[in-house]
């Protein structure tokens, strides 16, 4: 099987070359979109990762050109037209759980980072600046943190959690026994976002999660309260966090996603202008610490994602699927 991988980077050749079983793998570092369509040419299959755009045009145009499976090398599928995908008969798969303690630890990372302000005391000591002024934190002990989405990511982020002491209450339309049997206390999204200190997204991006955090939301909130967002940008309306920001309503925002990342995220552009004036506003605030979508980057997850991408593409290859991993 023939199969083109899209944004590629030199570490998905590396674990993808390590995990192939034979496949014709050929790497491509632009994201597949309108323009980039005819590279399809000529594949069986394509593999994409998160800012490629599978629009049901893209996905009409895949079929027109033979491709017969798409395989996600992510969890998250909003970015695919799973209903195009159904009705132009070509499978999609995915990788719905590689390494969730990758993510829960990296929201863990960007929690620490933001309330002892790690960020701010790492250019001081460069600088020979030792005054610890302006740099106090809180105890995470004792505080209650609001968990949206307790699915895998969501789980192990409470697990995390509780090791620190926080109380952790939790909304998810499905509840999880899991989740209370390790400490989480399921309440309603008024009550979570009344009294959680920290809030923290784990949910996937759908139409009735699109911008979840929006005024109203924000409105609910306590003062000074700490929002992070490792899951989907799309989640959060960021016009609407950043006057939350500005009236100190939102005391920190911790981002590994953000909503128009698709333009700016997993690209060196630190010799080029930066258009987008609202993500720039972001990095204007000194409580705001952003990561460019590398929550799921660690060398476990990485090998985890390869094995099970080419798993899928066997199975797509004998044109069999399994009931975890394929979308469509
Ligand atoms: P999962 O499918 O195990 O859990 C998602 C949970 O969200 C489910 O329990 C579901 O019932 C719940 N949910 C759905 N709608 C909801 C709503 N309206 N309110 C509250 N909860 C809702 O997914 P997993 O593996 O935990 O991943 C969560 C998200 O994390 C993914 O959708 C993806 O967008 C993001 N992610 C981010 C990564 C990164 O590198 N930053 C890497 C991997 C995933």
């Amino acid at each position: 099987m023939k199969i083109a991988v899209f944004s590629a980077k030199q570490y998905d050749r590396d674990s993808l070359l390590k995990a192939n079983p034979g496949f014709d793998l050929q790497f491509i570092e632009a994201r597949l979109n309108q323009q980039t369509l005819p590279l399809v040419a000529g594949f069986d299959a394509i593999c994409v990762f998160v800012n490629d755009q599978l629009t049901a045009e893209v996905i009409e145009q895949l079929k027109v050109h033979g491709v017969k499976h798409v395989a996600l090398r992510c969890a998250g599928f909003n970015n695919v037209d799973l209903e195009a995908a159904k009705q132009a008969g070509i499978s999609v798969s995915r990788v719905p759980a590689y390494s969730p303690e990758a993510v829960a630890e990296h929201t863990l990372a960007l929690i620490l980072t933001l309330n002892r302000k790690l960020h701010k005391a790492y250019n001081r000591i460069r600088e020979a600046n030792f005054s610890i002024e302006g740099l106090a934190g809180f105890n995470l002990h004792g505080k209650t943190v609001g968990l949206i989405g307790t699915g895998r990511i969501g789980l192990a982020t409470l697990k995390i959690l509780r090791g620190f002491g926080c109380q952790v209450i939790c909304h998810d339309p499905v509840e999880s026994p899991q989740v209370t049997e390790a400490g989480g206390q399921y309440v309603s999204l008024d009550t979570l976002f009344a009294q959680a200190d920290i809030l923290s997204l784990h949910c996937p991006l759908t139409p009735q999660t699109h911008h979840l955090i929006d005024d109203s939301r924000i409105r609910q909130m306590k003062e000074g309260v700490m929002l992070i967002n490792t899951s989907r940008g799309g989640l959060i309306d960021t016009h609407a966090v950043i006057r939350g920001l500005k009236t100190e309503k939102i005391g920190y925002l911790g981002l590994d996603v953000y909503e128009m990342e698709g333009d700016l995220f997993f690209e060196d552009l630190s010799t080029e202008i930066i258009q987008d004036d609202v993500f720039l506003r972001l990095l204007t605030f000194p409580n705001v610490f952003i990561t460019g979508h590398q929550g799921f980057f660690t060398e476990e997850a990485l090998t985890q994602i390869a094995n099970i991408t080419m798993n899928n593409l066997k199975l797509a290859e004998k044109g069999q699927r399994d009931e975890v991993s394929f979308l469509v």
